[in-house]
């Protein structure tokens, strides 16, 4: 069954929906804008919370790193290193349909988990002139993944945004379709011979002509081979080895904690959240294990995580942090 659009959701963009849509984003609240490629579904790179609600949205049962939005090359500057195919490929095609991914500078601001605790950053800067006004009234980095529930196919026009998304999105601003329908080509520039992670809205051989050389093909998604999107290796774990579903915190240990009944402990701990919010938990999972990575202890006791939800995936990535590493 189809359910209703409900009544002011998806909004025609003009300059009174985009102040609405500034405030909102910058409120933590999530909205959905159109883009040259896609539609995105955008919130406060900076804020933890925000991001956090992108994939509660989704409804995706794992952390995926984020493509993070700007205005343009200054920005993107401050938030990660740039080498010389990196400045050639901005050059040529920012604004536009490319998406870089490129070494993290620390301490940018940007919430761990729209990296999802990569060490790179896939940072867009969007050709679609509202999106350009939106980057530029909120004055913030915009994480937005396509604005579409979590393996559909991307959203190209606002309709489909309210008909996948519903009220799980604040607000829709709608200005027709999406010129490409197609989303933006992935480059990774982290390496000497770049990688093309995703084919896209701009063609390998105009990504080629301006590199000057063959894009590699991405590898596949394991440790041995740390080159693929979401690679497993360079996601940041623990030092400490991590216990899952722990029901009592052993000596020497640090304690995960989730809800109101933490587990006895007298060592050090982190509650992801007093009230058992599993979208508060998400925001705070990241820190929560560097703190507790630093705090002296011998390991970490995590308590259980309800498995609905963004609780698939917290336990997920909890999963993979206690995954015996090599
Ligand atoms: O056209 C687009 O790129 C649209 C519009 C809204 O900008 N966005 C989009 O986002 O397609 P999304 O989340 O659906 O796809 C982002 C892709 C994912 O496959 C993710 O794994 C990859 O980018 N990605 C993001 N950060 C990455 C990183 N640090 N390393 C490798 N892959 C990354
Ligand atoms: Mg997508």
């Amino acid at each position: 069954m189809i359910e209703p659009t409900p009544a002011g959701l998806v909004v025609p963009y003009n300059a009174q929906s985009l102040a609405r849509a500034a405030e909102q984003l910058l409120a933590g609240r999530l909205v959905a804008f159109p883009t040259e490629t896609v539609y995105g579904l955008g919130a406060d790179a900076t804020n933890s919370h925000a991001v956090a609600r992108i994939f509660a949205a989704k409804g995706r049962p794992r952390f995926n790193p984020l493509i993070v939005h700007l205005s343009g090359l200054a920005d993107a500057v401050q938030l990660a290193a740039f080498d010389a195919a990196a400045r050639a490929l901005a050059a040529t095609f920012w604004p536009g349909p490319l998406t870089l991914v490129l070494p993290a500078l620390p301490n940018s601001g940007i919430a761990d988990l729209a990296t999802a605790g990569l060490d790179s950053i896939a940072i867009r800067v969007p050709s679609h002139p509202v999106a350009r006004a939106l980057l530029a009234a909120t004055g913030r980095p915009v994480a937005a993944p396509s604005a579409n529930r979590s393996g559909h196919v991307s959203a190209t026009t606002a309709a489909h945004v309210a008909a996948d998304l519903g009220t799980a999105v604040t607000m829709i601003l709608d200005d027709g379709p999406a010129t490409h329908g197609l989303e933006s080509s992935i480059v990774d520039c982290t390496s000497p011979q770049p990688v093309l992670l995703r084919s896209g809205a701009i063609s390998r051989d105009r990504i080629e002509a301006v590199l000057g050389q063959r894009l590699r093909d991405p590898m596949a998604n394991t440790d041995a081979q740390p080159l693929a999107p979401g690679r497993l290796a360079s996601h940041y774990a623990p030092n400490l080895p991590i216990r899952l579903d722990a029901v009592a915190v052993q000596a020497g240990e640090a304690l995960l904690a989730f809800g109101p009944a933490p587990l006895p402990c007298n060592g050090p701990f982190s509650n992801l959240s007093v009230t058992g919010d599993l979208v508060e938990a998400a925001a705070r999972l990241f820190a929560a294990l560097r703190e507790l990575d630093a705090s002296g202890a011998t390991g970490i006791a995590a308590m259980a995580i309800p498995a609905h939800g963004l609780g698939e995936a917290i336990r997920d990535r909890l999963t993979r942090a206690a995954a015996p590493r090599t």
